[in-house]
């Protein structure tokens, strides 16, 4: 079993997509390890998102992310971090395969609904943004 981190994003949030999200990523094997409820900070998201800083994207995304609510998620699976890549479907909608969550519930490329840690070490250090090790052991 492995761990990756999942956010649900402000717009899916406002959109009432975090049921419904949540329900797929059960039905597709994932198990709720830690989750918690928060408004990003502009310092926090941009330092979630550093490694984009010098992208054109940067300063919207972190506009974006922290206009609302997000739902963070340690989630448990087998091969959790390709598996939960698959299930998100590509960063644009238009281009996420048919089924995947973003193509369902994500309006474009920077308010695409979801995010999901893209390889281990990213998901060691993206889930330890967010939770204490305890947290991540099922402590309180
Ligand atoms: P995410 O998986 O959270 O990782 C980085 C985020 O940057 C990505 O999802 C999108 O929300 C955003 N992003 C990536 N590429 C672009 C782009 N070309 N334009 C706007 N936002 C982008």
């Amino acid at each position: 079993m492995s761990l990756t981190l999942a956010i649900i994003k402000p717009d899916a949030v406002e959109g009432r997509k975090v049921g419904p999200i949540l329900a797929r990523l059960e039905e597709e094997g994932f198990r709720i390890r830690a989750a918690k409820f928060l408004r990003l900070d502009p310092d926090q998201a941009g330092a979630f998102y550093a490694i984009h800083r010098d992208r054109p994207f940067y300063e919207p995304l972190k506009t974006f992310m922290t206009s609302g609510p997000v739902l963070a998620l340690a989630l448990e699976r087998e091969d959790a971090v390709p598996r939960l890549r698959e299930v998100i479907g590509a960063t644009d909608p238009a281009e996420a395969e048919a089924g995947t969550i973003r193509a369902l519930c994500a309006e474009n490329k920077e308010r695409n609904a979801i995010h999901a840690s893209d390889s281990e070490e990213t998901a060691r250090w993206e889930l330890g943004f967010f939770f204490s090790t305890r947290e991540l052991l099922g402590g309180a």
